[in-house]
């Protein structure tokens, strides 16, 4: 696919999607999540990335859906749009995924970032969750996914003001798990994806599913989940060399088998 909204770089073990709508502050359109989700499945797929970053300008990582786009849409229209549905295939992308954000991440920017893994932030990012202002709400797990981040009372206030909040309040209410200026966001980001694409391929990716399971699930069965996990990464390679080479005082090196 020729992707007109986003703009794919690929590094030594890691990718960098960058949303590339500067005009209207990476406003996510139908069209830019259809190249995304696509994006994110190949990546998925593609054994030299270990991790991807998701991206936008210092000015906007994303000022919320595209509100040109559903400003005169029906409820029935919206329902068959189904635009959440591609929302939905993210979080089933295997691979860590890191948000590194600068500048408005608004509504549904708020809400990709929160779909991420872990979230980077230069010192200018702001975050919000904006709907009320125009008669709507969140509607692409902002209302799920920021209450269990940063817990109820916050989230409410959040929601129901629309307030813009700052990076560093952000980070305060675990959000966030970095801050760094402006101009060191997306080398932190990097940074960050280059010591995951350094780790056990197999060991990372199941111990994503298991932090992720536990937003669905009781604590029992997610402890269960996790130690099926565990157990099942004592059939990998990468297994036997880490704990070889722990004991040996080696360096493992890692086949991802
Ligand atoms: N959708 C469509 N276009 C958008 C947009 C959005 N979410 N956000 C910004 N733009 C466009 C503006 O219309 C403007 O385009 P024109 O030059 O053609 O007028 C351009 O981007 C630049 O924006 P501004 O001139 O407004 O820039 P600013 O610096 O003065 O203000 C801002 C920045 C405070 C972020 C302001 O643009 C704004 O409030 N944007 C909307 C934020 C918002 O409400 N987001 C939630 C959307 S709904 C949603 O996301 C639902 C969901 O849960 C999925």
């Amino acid at each position: 696919m020729d992707y007109k909204n986003i703009i794919i770089t690929k590094e030594s073990g890691y990718a960098i999607l960058q949303f590339n709508r500067p005009e209207v502050l990476n406003a996510i359109n139908m069209q830019l999540m259809t190249e995304l989700v696509e994006a994110l499945e190949n990546l998925d797929k593609d054994d030299a990335v270990r991790c991807v970053i998701l991206t936008g300008n210092e000015k906007a990582f994303a000022a919320g859906a595209d509100i040109k786009e559903m400003a005169d849409a029906s409820a029935i229209e919206m329902l068959l749009r189904d635009q959440f549905a591609r929302w939905d295939k993210i979080r089933k992308i295997k691979k860590p995924i890191i948000a590194a954000v600068s500048g408005f991440a608004l509504g549904g920017g708020c809400e990709l970032a929160m779909t991420c893994d872990m979230i980077i932030a230069s010192e200018t990012a702001r975050f919000g969750q904006p709907e009320i202002n125009i008669g709507v709400m969140p509607g692409a797990g902002g209302t799920q996914r920021l209450t269990r981040a940063v817990g109820k009372v916050k989230a409410m206030e959040i929601v129901l003001t629309g307030k813009i909040f700052t990076a560093e309040e952000a980070k305060e209410w675990g959000l966030v798990n970095k801050v760094v200026p402006v101009e060191y966001y997306l080398q932190e980001a990097k940074d960050l994806a280059k010591e995951i694409a350094s780790k056990p391929p197999i060991a990372v990716r199941l111990a994503k599913e298991a932090v992720l399971k536990s937003f669905d699930t009781t604590i029992e069965s997610g402890l269960e989940f996790e130690r099926r996990n565990f157990y099942l990464l004592f059939a990998s390679d990468d297994q036997k060399e880490g704990m070889k080479a722990f004991v040996e005082k080696g360096k493992p090196t890692w086949k991802g088998k």
